[in-house]
């Protein structure tokens, strides 16, 4: 098993002393901050479907669920919610938070995050696919490069994809993070090109680059959708 695979997916489930990978759990955030970020990340989500006239969202899917501050507004707009994660605990906590919130349109799918080829293989016809605060704490950018293409073989042709991800600040130095336990905070990031040429080689047409106010500046969202 590879190293850097095995280390994310024990931190995220919560086998690492001395790490809490339950950040986004509104235990941790704290409830108003939980509330607030799920509002901005709907707000951000929102932005994009209206620019880009975009309709007949029925199947959404989220990519690493998490404590569920997305996922209390999501599940309330369209029809059916997929929460799709490598952590067992985050999506035991993803199905607490929705019965609090009188959710119940959603099907939780534990990924097994060894092998990334793997992703599409239990899901089809999703109409869109969200995700925030996850693509820097992938492993590599060969990673994300199989999940993109993943997203593409699970959604109806022209489903869209909307992904919020870190700027590479350094474009011209080379890669520093290589430790997954030390670096997972910042463990990728892009530049413009490598978010483009991910996006060109997963076959998704690059609708829109784009950085919001609110939330870290070292945010960045791409939006696109599948060819
Ligand atoms: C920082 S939390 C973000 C949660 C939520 N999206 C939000 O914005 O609050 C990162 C989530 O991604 C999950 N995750 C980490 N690596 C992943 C991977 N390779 N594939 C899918 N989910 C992953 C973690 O288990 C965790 O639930």
């Amino acid at each position: 098993m590879n190293k850097e695979y095995k280390d994310m997916i024990n931190l995220w489930s919560g086998k690492i002393k001395d790490i809490k990978p339950h950040a986004h759990w509104k235990e941790g955030l704290g409830e108003e901050y939980f509330n607030y970020l799920g509002d901005v990340q709907f707000q951000h989500l929102k932005y994009f479907i209206e620019k880009h006239n975009i309709h007949n969202i029925f199947n959404i899917m989220e990519y690493g669920s998490g404590g569920g501050c997305n996922g209390r507004l999501l599940c309330k707009e369209f029809n059916h919610f997929f929460a799709v994660d490598i952590s067992e605990p985050n999506l035991k906590e993803f199905a607490k938070q929705m019965k609090l919130f009188y959710n119940d349109n959603f099907t939780l799918i534990h990924y097994d995050g060894n092998n990334p080829d793997t992703l599409g293989d239990q899901i089809r016809n999703i109409d869109f696919i969200f995700s925030t605060a996850v693509f820097q704490h992938l492993p590599s950018l060969d990673y994300s490069l199989k999940v993109l293409k993943n997203f593409n073989r699970m959604l109806i042709n022209n489903g869209h994809i909307c992904i919020q991800y870190r700027e590479n600040p350094y474009p011209d130095k080379p890669r520093k993070n290589t430790e997954y336990l030390k670096n997972y905070i910042r463990m990728l990031t892009f530049t413009d090109n490598e978010i483009k040429e991910q996006l060109k080689q997963s076959n998704f047409e690059l609708l829109e680059l784009k950085k919001f106010n609110k939330l870290s500046k070292t945010y960045k969202w791409v939006l696109g959708r599948k060819k």
